[in-house]
């Protein structure tokens, strides 16, 4: 059989994932997650770049478990997805040295994201980790030797680091990287209409909201402003209550038949929103269910991490020694054997 191509990808711990993730990436991930060995990274160390208290890496560790049972609640099948934290794995530190070597400091300054995230977390001065956050991602994603990497477009540009600095690491010292392409998935309105639904701007729908949390949020949502009256003809472009209805909504006569009457003035608001929270509980049903079966099981969570973290470490070691063949540096006699040399309680928690 031939070996499969790769996905790595992830996410930061920095809270339960949203419908935002979902339409993001969650979905490309779970259609893929069998075409493809998959890993999938929890970024614990990206996290710093911003937030580097103690007090918020403790905090981040016990989000680590949330986004766990996020990513099984949506499908992800542990078996055969090897899902790790960062910061376990001794490669990623590695890799990262060599990379920062490879990219320069205005090819990161151009980065928009970088200003974007040192603005949100306040910080008036840009850290060197925070201006090097791409080059963290571009170790994640070559250290599996990852060929795709299925992100929303907010992360685009990050690929986009790590194809160059594949590119470069391979001219340099010989092939050792694919060069990795982005699946890069839609970015969803936010409940209140801004671009982007995101945690920190508090407009967005978790996969773990209960119903009357979804009927809540979806009756507060932000519609077509101009529309005063149900008699009044809407816009359904660029309304987010009509993108909601498009991306969760699975009866398209349902969603056609509101969108004439909206148009035409033949609907109220109550009931497109009533059906859309309807819809989105229709489909985070399963997605509840099954979050609620593992969250039961005490140890479900460790367990998986331990494995992937494992694995992972596994595979971290045989790139590194690729890498540090190919570069010439002395390659470690007990490469492979550092996973298994942890005692097991620093495995993981
Ligand atoms: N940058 C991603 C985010 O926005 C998290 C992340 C870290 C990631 N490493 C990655 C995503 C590697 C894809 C691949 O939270």
């Amino acid at each position: 059989m031939a070996t499969k191509r790769r996905i790595l990808t992830g996410d930061r711990p920095t809270g339960r994932l949203h419908l935002g993730h979902y339409v993001g990436t969650l979905k490309n991930r779970v259609a893929l997650q069998h075409e493809y060995e998959s890993f999938f990274i929890i970024a614990d160390l990206h996290v710093l770049t911003t937030k580097p208290g103690k007090e918020h890496i403790l905090r981040t560790r016990q989000l680590v478990r949330e986004v766990v049972l996020d990513y099984l609640a949506v499908g992800i099948d542990p078996a055969s997805s090897t899902i790790f934290v960062q910061s376990t794995i001794p490669g990623t530190f590695e890799l990262n040295l060599y990379f920062e070597m490879l990219v320069s400091v205005p090819r990161l300054e151009r980065v928009p994201s970088i200003k974007e995230m040192a603005r949100d977390a306040q910080l008036t001065t840009l850290p060197f980790g925070l201006l090097g956050y791409p080059v963290l991602q571009a170790a994640d994603i070559l250290l599996p030797r990852a060929h795709l990497v299925p992100v929303a477009s907010d992360n685009e540009a990050h690929v986009e680091v790590a194809r160059e600095v594949a590119r470069r690491f391979n001219r340099l010292y010989g092939e050792v990287f694919p060069e990795p392409e982005g699946l890069i998935g839609d970015v969803l309105v936010g409940t209140d209409g801004q671009a982007k639904a995101s945690k920190s701007l508090d407009n967005v729908i978790y996969l773990s909201d209960d119903a009357s949390t979804v009927e809540q949020k979806v009756r507060t949502m932000y519609t077509d402003p101009q529309r005063v009256r149900a008699d009044v003809p809407g816009r359904v472009e660029d309304n987010p209550v009509f993108i909601y209805h498009d991306a969760f909504n699975p009866d398209k006569a349902e969603v056609d038949d509101l969108k004439a009457r909206y148009r035409a003035g033949r609907v109220g608001d109550v009931e497109v929103k009533q059906k859309l929270a309807r819809a989105i509980n229709a489909f985070l049903d399963p997605i509840r269910e099954r979050r609620a079966y593992y969250a039961a099981q005490p140890d479900l969570i460790e367990d998986v991490l331990v494995t992937g973290n494992r694995r992972m470490r596994a595979e971290s070691a045989e790139t590194v020694a690729l890498v540090r063949e190919a570069m010439g540096l002395p390659v470690l006699e007990e490469v492979g054997t550092v996973g298994a040399m942890l005692p097991a309680g620093l495995v993981y928690c």
